[in-house]
């Protein structure tokens, strides 16, 4: 290979600059040069790129979000959308591709795979953790640390007026990020897409736990089981106590990567470029048990609700 290509798709996360730094600087020991798109799929159908060297990531360990930019680019699973990425690659040339992103942007690389015959390897980064190809995706544990730091500071005022706290987590249509939340903050309860739940009981566990003497109560909720502002108006209709909500959102994307999520991100970015220059492709690379694993893109598409159940339980049993 001569040439490859790489780019950052879907919801940026904290530690896709390092991931492309390693990237380029395993490509260019290989004297493989790197062609960054800019915007995601969007830049690949408009044509936005530049040549990356190992100058040009230089200083971007730190930096959260990504330096290449991304978009959402639904078009792309359209002809229409289509049609210009097909022109683009014709004139770049490339011999192979790095996506670093979620599942849509997997979706897209395989695209790349079936319709342009194109190499492709997927790097899995996206705060969710929703990609059964890996224990755990890049950014994942930034976004776990900034929602802990704000729930523990949300729970100094919420033990002082005795207040009861709603907090809103992301994670789309994926429990995980709120249901480790729930745990490491030790929050009263927690609300997931995976586990049904009923909020007459929730308000009179949170009750009892007054009862008992407790001085606040902190709700986790979701994004995917329901909205904050929902269940802030449903408590306060059931109890005559101050309900105030917060929703996290996309405070958990920003900032300086973790040191978790810069070593996972280098690990990652340069086992999948050696991997790509060896012309393995149509997979990603993921984190198994400690060790740099690959799996098929395309059964990384949907995930299985065992994680979060497994973590559902432990809450359960430490409240
Ligand atoms: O997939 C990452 C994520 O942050 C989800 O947790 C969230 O539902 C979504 O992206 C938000 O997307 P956007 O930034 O496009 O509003």
């Amino acid at each position: 290979m001569k040439r490859i290509g790489v780019l950052t798709g879907g919801g940026d996360a904290a530690g896709m600059n390092p991931a492309l730094r390693a990237v380029v600087r395993t490509a260019y020991q290989h004297k493989v040069e790197v062609i960054g798109i800019q915007k995601g799929w969007r830049g690949l159908a408009e044509d936005t790129h530049e040549l990356l060297t190992p100058s040009s990531v230089s200083g971007i360990m730190a930096r959260g979000g990504t330096i290449l930019r991304t978009f959402r680019y639904p078009e792309f699973a359209t002809p229409e959308g289509t049609a210009p990425v097909a022109r683009t690659l014709k004139k770049l040339k490339l011999d192979g591709m790095v996506v670093i992103g979620g599942d849509g942007s997997f979706r897209g690389a395989q695209k790349l795979e079936k319709e342009f015959k194109l190499p492709v390897i997927g790097i899995p980064a996206t705060i969710d953790n929703d990609i059964p190809g890996t224990d755990i995706s890049i950014g994942f544990d930034t976004a776990l640390n900034i929602a802990i730091d704000a729930v523990d500071k949300v729970r100094d005022t919420a033990t002082s007026h005795g207040r009861i706290f709603v907090i809103e987590v992301m994670g789309r249509n994926y429990g995980l990020l709120a249901a480790q939340v729930a745990i490491a903050t030790g929050a009263e309860e927690v609300l997931l897409p995976e586990v049904p739940f009923n909020l007459d009981n929730l308000a009179h566990r949170i009750t009892q736990g007054y009862d008992r003497g407790k001085q606040h109560a902190i709700i986790i909720v979701a994004e995917g089981a329901a909205k904050a502002s929902y269940v802030t108006f449903e408590i306060k209709e059931r109890l005559q106590r101050g309900v105030r909500m917060v929703v996290l959102g996309h405070i958990q994307r920003g900032g300086s990567p973790s040191g978790y999520d810069r070593i996972l991100a280098s690990r990652l970015g340069h086992h999948c470029t050696e991997l790509l220059l060896q012309g393995k492709h149509d997979v990603m690379v993921g984190l198994v048990a400690n060790k740099i694993k690959t799996s098929s893109l395309e059964k990384n598409t949907r995930i299985s609700a065992k994680a979060v159940l497994r973590d559902a339980r432990l809450m359960e049993a430490l409240v």
